[in-house]
């Protein structure tokens, strides 16, 4: 049995201030950490998140010019903005679609912004759906014990259903042991454990849900109350050391933990970076640098 400590955000914005951890899980449930699972489910490549449309498009003009195949997709106001190839629901991917491309580019209203803030608080960030809840425990914990839950929320709000996720993955990290939890931790929990027993019918309760029942994305919904059924995580890692400044320094990638149904007992051993290309983990040194120039880097504690 471990211990653990927890942290939960209620939703990004400008002026977040985010606590030192070894890993962000970033919550999107409605919509885009359900699309970003489905993505590499269905074996997509690289995909990089942006903030803004006007990045996105930037982006790929700028890979278009470097001779790469980019699918830009995401939304405003649930719909996709002009110009994208596709919007953001995860039942529009499949892989003849995904083929077609070498790397993706996304912008959405919260779920990006949260995974670029999560990103330049320099700890390790994987994205987490319903579907892929457990497999993103395990592998967040191979990193370290201190999780912290970055829910996106809605429109710089705390949002129903990302606070649920974040409670269901609560209940499974003290299923494993000791959690020291914050306040923000223990609320997301007891509205968990106090949910009705359908999942889908307690996640239609939200804001967001009955905006994208009213324009006519209903089916999202249905597939992002899919539990558990995935054992891909996507991590949001630098992945170019070769000062390739025409790039991002980061993008998605997906690590595969063994089987579906991923269980933390399961967890695999604290492993690199995976999908990295460059050999050299360049987030594990930042991590290790950090541990050993500022004992009290982690949550205000002496290492
Ligand atoms: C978000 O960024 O909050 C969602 O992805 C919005 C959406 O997909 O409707």
């Amino acid at each position: 049995m471990g211990n653990f400590e927890a942290d939960l955000i209620f939703s990004c914005g400008e002026n977040i201030f985010l606590p030192v951890v070894d890993s962000w899980i970033v919550i999107d449930v409605l919509r885009a950490t359900t699309v970003i699972t489905r993505w590499f489910e269905l074996d997509g490549p690289e995909l990089f998140p942006v903030k803004g449309t006007n990045e996105a498009r930037q982006l790929v003009t700028k890979l278009k010019e470097l001779g790469r195949k980019p699918l830009l997709m995401g939304e405003v106001n649930g719909i996709p903005p002009e110009g994208f190839d596709l919007g953001n629901s995860p039942v529009e991917l499949n892989k003849e679609l995904i083929k077609n491309y070498d790397c993706g580019v996304m912008s959405t209203t919260n779920g990006t912004v949260a995974l670029n803030q999560a990103l330049e608080s320099g700890s390790y960030v994987v994205a987490a759906s319903f579907r892929n809840a457990s497999a993103c425990l395990a592998h967040a914990l191979s990193v370290g014990p201190r999780v912290g839950l970055l829910c996106s929320g809605r429109k710089r709000r705390p949002s129903w259903e990302d606070t649920l996720l974040a409670g269901a993955i609560l209940e499974e990290l003290n299923s494993l042991g000791q959690v020291l939890m914050t306040d923000s931790a223990k609320i997301a929990l007891a509205l968990w454990k106090n949910r009705d027993e359908n999942l889908e019918a307690c996640v239609k309760k939200s804001e967001h849900a009955e905006y994208l029942l009213r324009i006519g994305y209903e089916n999202d919904i249905k597939f992002a109350c899919e539990k558990n059924i995935s054992s891909v995580v996507p991590v949001y890692g630098i992945v170019r050391t070769d000062g390739w400044s025409d790039y991002p320094s980061a993008s998605l990638k997906a690590v595969r933990l063994s089987g579906p149904h991923v269980k933390i007992s399961q967890a695999p051993e604290p492993q690199k970076n995976p999908g990295l290309e460059s050999p050299v983990d360049p987030f594990e040194e930042l991590l290790a640098y950090t541990k050993k120039n500022s004992p009290d880097f982690f949550l205000g504690r002496k290492n």
